[in-house]
């Protein structure tokens, strides 16, 4: 009788045990690791290699005035571009990295050609279809909005994405305020 009972109460043990491990490996966390529960954006760990690369911009610098060129890399999860890739919008979590690059210059045998020197911080929108912080000054018009100095990819120096992102942002507005066009990897 008390065997028996022991074993009971052991099973239901490990019933719990792995039934937990199990939900906590398949429910994935809204945004990967870079929202938590208050909304706080952060940087996603291991973004240059584990997403894909959508594309690149430049700003023009000038090798005769010593103005640097700034390379700006814009990054998203394989199955964020697969979905864009079949319905033409990014889906819920998707997250978008921008890492801004202290450009370098350099006269090379095929001209003036500029590489990623160093990081001069990060710009990060995370899809959010269901307003899930209202009151969240970095949340809002479908989409968390951050940014991060390079040396903290953890905290944000952004307080309202209205007055520190959405105005310049509006030019894209039909394309969910996302300047899509210059990803090629997003095209059919
Ligand atoms: C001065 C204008 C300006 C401000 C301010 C600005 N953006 Fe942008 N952003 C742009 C432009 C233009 C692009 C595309 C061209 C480029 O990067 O040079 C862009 C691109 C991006 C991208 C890549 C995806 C896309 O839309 O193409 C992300 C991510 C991004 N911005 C996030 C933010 C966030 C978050 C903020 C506020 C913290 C912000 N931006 C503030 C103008 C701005």
């Amino acid at each position: 009788m008390l065997r028996t009972r022991v074993l009971m109460t052991l099973c239901a043990i490990w019933l719990a045990v792995t039934g937990t491990a199990y939900s906590q490996m398949t429910d994935r966390p809204y945004a990967g690791d870079a929202v938590d529960a208050d909304g706080a954006i952060r940087v996603p760990d291991g973004f240059r290699t584990d997403y894909v690369m959508l594309g690149a911009w430049s700003v023009a610098g000038d090798v005769d005035t010593g103005t640097d060129v700034g390379l700006h890399v814009v990054y998203a999860p394989r199955d964020a571009v697969d979905a864009y890739r079949r319905t033409g919008a990014f889906p819920d979590g998707t997250v978008l990295v921008k890492e801004l690059f202290n450009g370098k210059t350099e006269a090379l045998t095929t001209g003036e050609a500029t590489s990623a020197a160093s990081t001069a911080g990060y710009f990060v929108m995370v899809k959010d279809t269901k307003g899930r912080f209202p009151n969240n000054p970095l949340w809002g018009d479908g989409w968390g909005w951050s940014f991060f100095n390079a040396d903290d990819r953890a905290r944000t120096v952004s307080t309202d994405y209205r007055a520190d992102c959405l105005g310049c942002h509006e030019p894209a507005r039909s394309t969910d305020l996302v300047y899509d066009y210059a990803y090629p990897v997003l095209k059919p």
